[in-house]
């Protein structure tokens, strides 16, 4: 039964590997946060799918040991260092590869980063930080490799998101919000380019165990989609080039809002601190278990 279920796994995998290939084959893609975690993730699969890529994140040394795992999977890969918080920064980057490599197909916005913190303890400056690197730098970005793939009648750009814009999420208030600027600027995007041959694809990522979550504790205890699975979503963008990626629960949650809002504003205040109560029973349990296994 597991050796089946494996088999089955197996040949799945096969399957998204060689129609992530063919959507890639000739193709130029740029990958944004490639040093770590979804990005690295999806760099890797594409490398195995014989994908050239342009690799871009602030740690050089970290792309550089990405890149050379791209090699060995098949793929060509070339990397960028550039802190995308600086919109101009953002700009010079289009510019480079452009003049270095050539025209971009696919770009996938995925570099960001998220701050918890109860939003009485948020401070000015952390909504600027956010919407610099989640909004303002991947805006800049798309806008400069935009008339390119406009010229040619081709192109997509997959902006990376979080369930939390559909949900509401407490304590990301600013990070919510920076993705939220970003996921409508995508949306007007697609609509304006519907007919040009230029696609616009949002994904709308849930809980994903990456370095990202390093610094809060609890997430160890709560449930969360794999980094395979993850970078998956992105290849599925590639193949499919959809309007939208999301799990079916959070569009659920996107309809309730919609039609009660009400109603999920209850469940979030009498729900929150239960929930948070069980997860907190459950990282103490993963935690003895952890101790005495070792
Ligand atoms: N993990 C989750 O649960 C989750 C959930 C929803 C959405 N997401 C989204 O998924 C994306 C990837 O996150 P992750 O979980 O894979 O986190 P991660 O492992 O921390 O990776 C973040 C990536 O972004 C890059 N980056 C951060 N700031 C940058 C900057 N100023 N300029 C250029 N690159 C920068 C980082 O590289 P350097 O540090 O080398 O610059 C790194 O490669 C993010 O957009 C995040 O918001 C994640």
């Amino acid at each position: 039964m597991l050796d089946r279920l494996r088999a089955r796994r197996h040949r799945a995998a096969q399957r998204y590997q060689s129609r992530l290939a063919e959507a890639l084959g000739g193709r130029r893609i740029v990958i944004t946060g490639a040093s770590s975690g979804i990005g690295r993730a999806f760099a890797l699969q594409a490398a195995a799918a014989g994908a050239e890529a342009i690799l871009v994140a602030r740690r050089e040394e970290q792309l550089e040991r990405v890149a050379e795992e791209f090699a060995k999977l098949g793929g060509v890969a070339h990397i960028q260092a550039a802190d995308l918080s600086d919109p101009y920064a953002a700009g010079r980057l289009a510019e480079t590869i452009l003049r270095e490599h050539g025209p971009v197909d696919v770009l996938v916005n995925n570099a960001g980063r998220s701050i918890r913190r109860p939003v009485a303890d948020t401070k000015p400056e952390d909504f600027g930080r956010l919407v610099d690197v989640n909004y303002l730098g991947p805006t800049a970005l798309t806008m400069s490799l935009l008339p390119g793939m406009l010229e040619r009648g081709a192109g997509h750009v997959i902006q990376i998101s979080t369930i939390g814009v559909q949900t509401g999420a407490p304590n990301f208030s600013a990070y919510v919000a920076a993705k939220a600027a970003a996921d409508h600027f995508a949306r007007t995007l697609r609509l304006e380019l519907g007919g040009r041959g230029v696609r616009v694809t949002t994904i709308q990522v849930p809980l994903v165990r990456t370095p990202m979550l390093t610094p809060t504790r609890i997430y160890r205890a709560f449930p969360a989609q794999s980094l395979d699975r993850a970078a998956r979503r992105i290849g599925e963008a590639v193949i499919r080039r959809p309007v939208r990626i999301a799990p079916r629960w959070t569009t659920l949650i996107e309809v309730i809002h919609a039609v009660a809002p009400g109603l999920l504003q209850w469940v979030f205040t009498v729900g929150h601190e239960p929930f948070h109560k069980l997860m907190k029973r459950r990282l103490d349990r993963m935690e003895r278990r952890s101790r005495d296994s070792g």
